[in-house]
């Protein structure tokens, strides 16, 4: 049996119809129900629903064999998994944005706000930019506004919301999709039917 973490929402229900297209499916799971875990016995798969942003620990720690999360949580909380595949959606990118009229002079400490500490402080280090990370939990987009930060470091999609805030995009720090990431142990017990599925999956990403 392969344990599967799938990131609930949108990008979980995508997720799921690629696994259902590679021979994985598991038809309970879009019924209406709160259930959280799914099995096929037939096809040696189980599928739980977690908040995306736990996807990672859920594999790192073996609980999942598998899983599928954003390159953003990678980045963010390098966790040691094996990151097996590029799924080709969830698609956006980390960036950089301000107020239209901000400039960076360089000369004080840059404020930035973001739910992403780690990626902030690691691309403002490879620049040797002084910061001071303001952490906050969610619409970001606020913090220049108010003049609680100078900049914020956060995901764009469709940069709707940066435009209806008056924000513009000033720096690209990396793009972002799903992964299909796996836990070490797990892929030297199960390399076969791991790679069964990656493989699967694989043949999709391509032909999409
Ligand atoms: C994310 C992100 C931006 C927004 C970007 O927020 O933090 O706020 O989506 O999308 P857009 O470019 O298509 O407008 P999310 O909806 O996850 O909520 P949050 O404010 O709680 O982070």
């Amino acid at each position: 049996m392969i344990n599967v973490a799938l990131p609930k929402g949108r990008l979980g229900e995508k997720v799921y119809e690629m696994f259902a297209r590679s021979g994985y499916e598991c038809p309970e799971l879009l019924e209406p129900n709160r259930k959280l875990i799914f099995t096929n016995e037939e096809k040696g798969i189980s599928f739980f629903w977690v908040k995306p942003s736990d996807v990672s620990i859920y594999v790192e720690r073996g609980s999942a064999d598998i899983g599928v999360c954003g390159k953003d949580i990678l980045l963010e909380y390098e966790p040691d998994v094996y990151e097996f595949l590029d799924l080709n959606i969830g698609k956006c990118k980390m960036m950089v944005a301000a107020k239209k009229e901000f400039y960076d002079f360089k000369d004080k400490t840059l404020r930035v706000a973001t739910k992403f500490s780690n990626i902030a402080k690691k691309y403002y280090e490879s620049k040797s930019r002084d910061i001071d990370i303001i952490k906050l939990n969610g619409s970001i987009e606020i913090a220049p506004i108010l003049g609680l930060s100078d900049v914020i470091v956060d995901i764009v999609e469709t940069g709707a919301t940066l435009k209806e805030n008056n924000l513009e995009v000033k720096e690209i720090i990396a793009p972002i999709s799903a992964r299909l990431i796996g836990n070490k142990a797990s892929f030297k017990f199960k390399t076969k039917e791991i790679e069964n599925i990656i493989k699967r999956l694989g043949e999709l990403v391509k032909n999409d």
